[in-house]
């Protein structure tokens, strides 16, 4: 419930796709006291979501927070353009991040802040806290994922085959993020966020495994340092939605969502 003399805070959501279905529905179901949708912009008609459908500069021109869930190019495109404005931003496709101009424009725009959300991944909180007393000397995230979801354009038709019909698991990407998020740019959110976690997206060894038996999404995420070393397996049902998300992002977005507003709950 809002408190007497505080408003409302009023948030918009950039793409009503797996994600950006799920935010609304529970921000219009009222998960989030104190919270006042006020529109979706989504390149595609979004038909009845109960909420209206806006522009990205209606967005920017009623909302205190956008909510985007939409993908890298309108972070790429419109992320510093919403913080010049003074709107917050919670991020979701965190691989846009892994473009060093990206994120260069994002940390210098403003008043708006830009959050990110811990999405598909967690053990974030004592990676920074670790990467704060000293630097990792070595990160490595590898996902593994059902083989159709690693499909990319840029492959061709024969090696796509290949991919979607192997029987074993295979190794299909090892490099660094940069180049990951080149040939893989939807597969890299999390290896993004934990290279945003640690302070160093360079560090961070990424290893795209295609696994037919992948039921769940599986990231195992190692590091290790002077403060420490850790290692966190994380294996995530595909969201019905979208094979390509995991269920549990939108139920991520609302907490780091209730953050932001400064209604956090339970374990921060
Ligand atoms: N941080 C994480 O851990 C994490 C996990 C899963 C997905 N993601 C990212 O979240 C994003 C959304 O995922 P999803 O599964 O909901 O995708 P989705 O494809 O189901 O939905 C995306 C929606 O955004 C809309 N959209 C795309 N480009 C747009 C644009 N330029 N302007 C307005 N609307 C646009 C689409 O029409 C669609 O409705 C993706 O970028 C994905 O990579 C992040």
């Amino acid at each position: 419930m809002t408190r007497p003399g505080e408003q409302s805070v009023r948030v918009a959501v950039i793409g009503a796709g797996a994600i950006g279905r799920a935010v609304i529905g529970a921000l219009q179901a009222g998960r989030l006291p104190g919270v006042e949708p006020v529109g979706v912009v989504d390149d595609r008609r979004t038909g009845d979501l109960g909420l209206r459908q806006i522009s990205l500069a209606g967005a920017m021109e009623r909302a205190d927070v956008i909510v985007e869930c939409a993908g890298r190019t309108v972070i790429a495109q419109s992320g510093p353009a919403i913080l010049d404005h003074g709107v917050d931003l919670l991020v979701t496709s965190v691989g846009a991040l892994c473009d060093p101009d990206v994120a260069a424009a994002l940390d210098t725009a403003g008043p708006g802040r830009y959050l990110i959300t811990s999405g598909a991944v967690g053990g974030l909180d004592i990676l920074t806290a670790a990467a704060a007393q000293a630097p990792f000397d070595r990160v490595g995230v590898t996902t593994a994922k059902l083989p159709a979801t690693l499909v990319q354009p840029w492959m061709d038709a024969a090696a796509a085959d290949r991919l979607r019909r192997t029987t074993e698991p295979v190794e299909i990407f090892r490099g660094d993020a940069a180049r990951a998020t080149r040939l893989f740019p939807r597969s890299l959110n999390v290896a993004a966020t934990v290279g945003r976690a640690v302070g160093d997206i360079g560090l961070v060894e990424v290893r795209l495994l295609a696994d037919p038996e992948a039921a769940l999404t599986r990231h195992v995420i190692e590091a290790e340092g002077p403060c420490g070393s850790y290692r966190f397996e994380i294996a995530n049902l595909p969201s019905a939605q979208n094979p390509r998300t995991s269920g549990v992002v939108p139920h991520a977005v609302l907490r780091s969502l209730s953050v932001l507003v400064g209604q956090p709950r339970g374990v921060i």
